[in-house]
């Protein structure tokens, strides 16, 4: 536990800065490039201590990877040449990891167990265990599967129609992984879409698949080949700092390498919707992943109501979100979030507890939460409960308080964004 106590005097915002490394695709650039039979490089990857857990585990299954700078270097033999590991896959803090891992072990000719920290040991495991135990998968776990550590014993799999209960990418992957070894024709149906980088990448390492009206279907078998792969900057980092240049006084950034997949840009229409001065410039070369370049300038703010099918699209982007409508003008309401709830912590709580101790005008409902504003936010010690996105809401907060504002636990901000602190100072 590092505290950290930011005194920043309200700055103005001035500058540029290139957003690290996308997290989702990261983790899958490593997972696939330990499928994938031969070599796979990785540009712009993401050195997030959650990105460094997959590293690891795949190290384990023998597969070689190197990093050089924010380059991987991925050597595989293919899944059927990875060794039975013979220590524990230890995932750290990342849901993503764990869930995707469950998905890709459960086909493999390996036993393998998996665990994670004091957060994962409380994450819902189940979710993506009872469809992978539907296509035949031998998992067992505390609370018959639903925690953390989890053993897997590799077996074949048979491919299942799968109707998606909940709005996670992390399941759907896991599911999508699983089918990658499984007999017949997978096919998965997303109510509400969630983020697509997985069906992306697997295009892109060769496989053939069909995604219609969220509908993704492919046969089983499929080899994947090593290739490529550019990483985007990640959105869910670029919103602390988009949030920060909205409500900083007198301030003007631009952000450079912005990931603007549609199924994750809900937030560009949030901020457009509540009034922010704002342009986003596409990148004519962006490769299986859109890019762009986002100003935002100092805004005069409204407030929005967010809900429905715009929810998994900024899922990870509602904790600064909420700091957000703090600054805007009237009652915003975020509604159909209740998978908050099972994040690194319950952010539902955490934001409505850490926002009221700045002064802000908070409420939580059982799907969200309500925000009044503008209200000016005092500086106080708050808490982070280990969570990333929590302790970087505080950090953008602590720019606009009066007094300074103490996180109990900084260290957490380097499982998504190690160099959070350094933007910070290179543009305040
Ligand atoms: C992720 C999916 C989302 C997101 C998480 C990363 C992914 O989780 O919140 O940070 O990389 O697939 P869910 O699948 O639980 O919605």
């Amino acid at each position: 536990m590092n505290e950290k106590v930011l005194q920043y005097n309200k700055p103005t915002l001035r500058g540029t800065l290139t957003i690290p490394g996308d997290k989702s695709v990261s983790h899958r650039s490593v997972m696939f490039g330990a499928i994938a039979t031969g070599k796979t490089t990785v540009d712009g990857f993401l050195l997030g201590e959650d990105c460094l857990s997959t590293i690891d585990c795949f190290r384990k299954l023998g597969v070689k990877i190197d990093v050089e700078g924010t380059s991987v270097f991925i050597d595989s033999p293919g899944m059927d040449g990875w060794q039975e590991p013979t220590e524990i896959l230890y995932t750290g803090n990342s849901g993503t990891t764990t869930r995707l891992m469950l998905g890709i072990l459960a086909g493999s000719n390996v036993h393998s167990v998996m665990t994670g920290d004091a957060s994962i040991g409380k994450r819902p495991m189940r979710r993506v265990i009872d469809p992978l135990r539907q296509m035949g998968a031998h998992i067992t776990g505390r609370a018959n599967g639903q925690y953390t550590p989890l053993a897997i014993q590799g077996t074949s799999l048979q491919a299942i129609d799968y109707h998606m209960p909940v709005a996670s990418a992390q399941v759907k992957s896991a599911v999508l992984l699983a089918g990658l070894r499984a007999a017949g024709t997978t096919i998965v149906r997303e109510t509400e879409i969630s983020r697509d980088h997985t069906e992306r990448m697997l295009r892109q390492f060769g496989a053939e698949i069909d995604v219609r009206d969220g509908v993704i279907s492919f046969e089983g078998g499929q080899t994947l080949t090593g290739t490529h792969v550019s990483v985007p900057g990640d959105i869910s980092s670029a919103a602390f700092f988009l949030v920060a240049g909205a409500i900083c006084h007198n301030s003007k950034i631009m952000l450079e390498n912005v990931g603007i997949n549609p199924t994750r840009d809900g937030i560009i229409e949030v901020l457009q919707n509540m009034g922010a001065s704002m342009t986003v410039i596409p990148n004519e070369d962006s490769q299986s992943e859109p890019t762009a370049t986002i100003t935002i300038e100092t805004s005069s703010l409204k407030a929005t109501t967010i809900e429905g099918e715009i929810i998994p699209r900024l899922i990870d982007e509602i904790p600064i979100l909420a700091l957000l409508a703090t600054q805007a003008d009237g009652k915003t309401v975020i509604k159909d979030a209740e998978e908050l709830k099972v994040k690194e912590t319950d952010r539902i709580a955490a934001v409505v507890d850490e926002l009221r101790k700045l002064g802000a005008k908070i409420e939580a409902t059982e799907d969200g939460m309500i925000i009044e504003g503008p209200t000016p936010l005092q500086g106080a010690s708050l808490q982070t409960y280990g969570d990333h996105r929590i302790g970087m809401m505080g950090a953008i907060a602590a720019l606009i308080t009066d007094g300074a504002v103490t996180l109990d636990d900084a260290d957490c901000i380097a499982v998504s964004y190690p160099t959070f602190f350094e933007h910070i100072e290179s543009v305040k």
